[in-house]
């Protein structure tokens, strides 16, 4: 019987960026990051070794994949072969809660999963930092789904083999916050640039990237204190400026790359707003207009009624913090 696992996912925000990688092979940030891996939206993966195949069969929510995710799911297996000295090809068959079109989908939840399901499968047994590093060869924010709550993710020291070493996520121990992620989906569109080429040209030509690189180290220190105390004000306004300064370096880059729409703006003015009126309320945006507003769990619903008044057409989803990737046994 051919070896096979299935593991779960969750995708994760995060408050501190990841934008740009020193080394694409090896796939090593530039910058720390830190997250919160959600509660809703898991990705489902199946690995299968099939010693009688070929190539690698990947299907996506029933599918089969192809393009650009064929290619990085078959690298990542490839990595999972050299690893393992084994060399079957394998059945992926990955799920979505939310289909893929919907721009929800995740590759920080895909490719946590498929490296907890991947490693079981061709009889690995890494342990959480050594699943937190291969995780992040499929995709960098993928490292820090390996772990619930709230993770940091480090840039990893030197070059090479040290920084592939040093490059890891592991949790941030957070108490005294009940906090929730009201996240607004104002465009389910495809993406204008991916966010692998936009990170390349943001750090290649925007004259604001070493800046931004330089005061998110700033960011990530008060950041940290903030969780430790539990000061959800605090944690918020960091993260705002945080994200909103990596759009900036975007924006800068050369040509420019905008993933904030009208809408997106829209909902920034309602979170100014609920500010004003003493609902401690702040927005992160990644590689796509949607906006995710942090706040405590217990304004949840104030700050989803906000977000819907402004955007009437947008869908409105709420998130708690979520658990780490599992194993399912079956
Ligand atoms: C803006 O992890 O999707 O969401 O490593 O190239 O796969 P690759 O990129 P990805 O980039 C995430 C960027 C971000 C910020 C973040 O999640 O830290």
């Amino acid at each position: 019987k051919a070896a096979a696992a299935t593991a779960v996912a969750h995708p994760n925000i995060a408050l501190i960026k990841y934008w740009g990688k020193s080394d694409e092979r090896l796939m090593i940030p530039y910058v720390d990051s830190l997250s919160m891996t959600l509660d809703i939206l898991p990705t489902v993966t199946t690995v299968r070794l099939g010693p009688g195949e070929r190539t690698d069969q990947v299907t996506l929510d029933g599918a089969p994949a192809e393009g650009d995710f064929r290619q990085r799911v078959v690298t990542f297996l490839d990595l999972l072969r050299a690893m393992a000295g084994r060399d079957e090809r394998a059945v992926v068959d990955t799920r979505n809660v939310v289909p893929t079109g919907a721009g929800l989908a995740s590759s920080a939840s895909g490719f946590a999963a498929l490296a907890v399901a991947g490693a079981a499968a061709y009889g690995l047994d890494p342990d959480p930092t050594a699943l937190s590093r291969l995780a992040r060869r499929g995709s960098a924010s993928a490292s820090r789904s390996i772990f619930g709550g709230f993770a940091i993710c480090h840039a990893g020291q030197g070059g090479g083999e040290a920084a592939d070493r040093s490059a890891f996520a592991e949790p941030v121990p957070v108490t005294g916050l009940d906090p929730a992620l009201v996240i607004a989906l104002v465009n389910a569109g495809p993406k204008a640039v991916s966010s692998r080429e936009a990170m390349r040209r943001t750090v290649a030509t925007s004259p604001l990237y070493q800046s931004w690189a330089a005061s998110s180290k700033i960011d990530l220190a008060e950041m940290r204190g903030a969780l430790h105390r539990g000061d959800l004000a605090a944690v918020g306004e960091i993260a705002e400026r945080n994200a909103l300064g990596m759009h900036a370096t975007m924006l800068a880059a050369r040509p420019a790359v905008r993933y904030l729409s009208a809408d997106t703006v829209t909902v920034l003015d309602s979170v100014l707003r609920l500010r004003a009126d003493g609902v401690a309320a702040y927005a992160t945006m990644d590689a796509g207009p949607n906006v995710k507003v942090l706040c405590h769990r217990a304004d949840a619903g104030r700050v989803a009624d906000a977000v819907r008044a402004a955007v009437p057409d947008c869908s409105v989803l709420t998130a708690g913090p979520g658990p780490a990737a599992v194993l399912r046994t079956e």
